[in-house]
């Protein structure tokens, strides 16, 4: 890797700006309060935060949360995250009113102390990536470090721009395992290699569906978009979710994959969605009917080819996994990973609340904490905040 880690780097007494994703899930309470419904992500950057006040920097933490769309926004105040971190590191954490600017200066933390500074896209120069705001940021530290792999996918002041005007920059500890696992996954993985992909839409993801084409031994696809498939095969459908101007991309992709594709053998179908609403097991999709589910026989089929794998990569749902029972498919196939032995490497929400509905999340290698990021590196695609570290 052509990178720095935050343990080449000497940290002492210095002042460390650390760029994570704090961008958590929120809700209003009764009281109409924010209150976090997910810490997963603040817990993913401890490790880097406790190295480094261990090794005895002072920590400007900063992340974005929601789309504030350059504005400040009460509802997207990172003051909730400031009040859950101190709980999970037993130690104070200092709130900034802002992110730049004379008060921020003012606040900058001695060795061992931490302040969070406030939601970088309250400015909309943070999404600009304007290279004033930039260097502002910049001027707050000695040294940077990027642990957001959430959002390493943008091009952002906080995530790409301040680099060039930082004194030395390297990967936070969660950017480096991201990296490692999904590096390793995409490029030399242990063979046979498996990739699973889910979701509602071949749109989303015909750049992962391309690129790890070329990588793995067998792709298994799922969910709605294996329908577009099975239309381009001349399946029947029903009233399945059919993206219909994709039919002919999933033609050229079946030519192109050839036998290295697996779709569904059979599906659930159900005449309406609602969680609940009676269904069956079909082989051939009725006229009529909508596919929610892979059927028990997929089920069967994908879990033996994910048996026999050395590595697992998982993005995407097998069916509406929201309304259960049609999350049965998906919930089984984290079971089989889990069970696999493989190297696995698991990305999406759906995914992930498999993995924890049936229990398994201790036997997943990695749980990578980017929705978009994750899918862009399966793509093939350089994330700009991984590329300004190399640089
Ligand atoms: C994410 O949740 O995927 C990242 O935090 C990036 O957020 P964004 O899609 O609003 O840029």
């Amino acid at each position: 890797m052509s990178y720095l880690s935050i343990r080449d780097l000497d940290l002492k007494g210095k002042r460390v700006f650390i760029r994570v994703d704090f961008n958590v899930p929120l809700q209003k309470n009764e009281q109409g309060e924010m209150e976090i419904t997910s810490d997963k992500r603040i817990k993913a950057s401890l490790p880097t935060i406790q190295y480094a006040l261990e090794q005895g920097a002072g920590l400007i933490l900063a992340s974005h949360l929601g789309r504030p769309k350059g504005k400040p926004n009460a509802d997207m105040s990172l003051k909730p995250v400031a009040v859950r971190l101190e709980q999970l590191l037993q130690r104070p954490v200092k709130m900034a009113p802002d992110c730049v600017g004379p008060e921020v200066e003012a606040m900058k933390p001695a060795p061992g102390e931490i302040l969070l500074l406030e939601n970088l896209r309250f400015h909309p120069e943070e999404e600009k990536n304007d290279p004033a705001f930039a260097q502002q940021l910049a001027a707050l530290c000695d040294l940077y470090v990027n642990d957001a792999f959430g959002s390493a996918h943008r091009a952002h002041a906080s995530t790409e721009g301040m680099i060039k005007y930082c004194a030395k920059a390297a990967a936070g500890l969660l950017m480096e395992q991201e990296l490692k696992y999904l590096g390793m996954a995409t490029t030399n993985p242990p063979r046979p290699c498996v990739a699973i992909l889910g979701g509602a839409k071949v749109s989303d993801k015909i750049e992962v569906i391309q690129n790890l084409g070329k990588v793995v031994d067998r792709l298994v696809i799922g969910g709605a978009m294996a329908y577009t498939f099975l239309r381009a095969q001349g399946l029947p459908t029903g009233k399945s979710l059919v993206e219909e101007d994709k039919i002919e991309l999933a033609k050229s992709l079946l030519a192109s994959l050839g036998d290295k594709l697996l779709l569904p053998v059979d599906h659930i179908v159900v005449s309406e969605i609602a969680a609940g609403a009676a269904n069956e097991a079909v082989d051939l999709i009725p006229e009529g009917k909508i596919a929610v589910d892979i059927g028990p026989k997929t089920i069967k089929l994908f879990s033996d080819v994910v048996a026999g794998a050395k590595t697992v990569i998982w993005n995407g749902p097998m069916g509406i996994f929201e309304k259960p029972p049609f999350d049965t498919g998906t919930v089984a196939l984290a079971i089989a990973v889990a069970n696999s032995g493989a190297t696995s490497v698991v990305g999406g929400g759906d995914s992930e609340k498999a993995i924890k509905a049936a229990g398994v999340t201790a036997k997943i290698s990695h749980v990578s904490t980017g929705g978009g990021a994750s899918l862009e590196f399966l793509a093939g695609i350089k994330l700009p905040g991984v590329a300004a570290l190399e640089q």
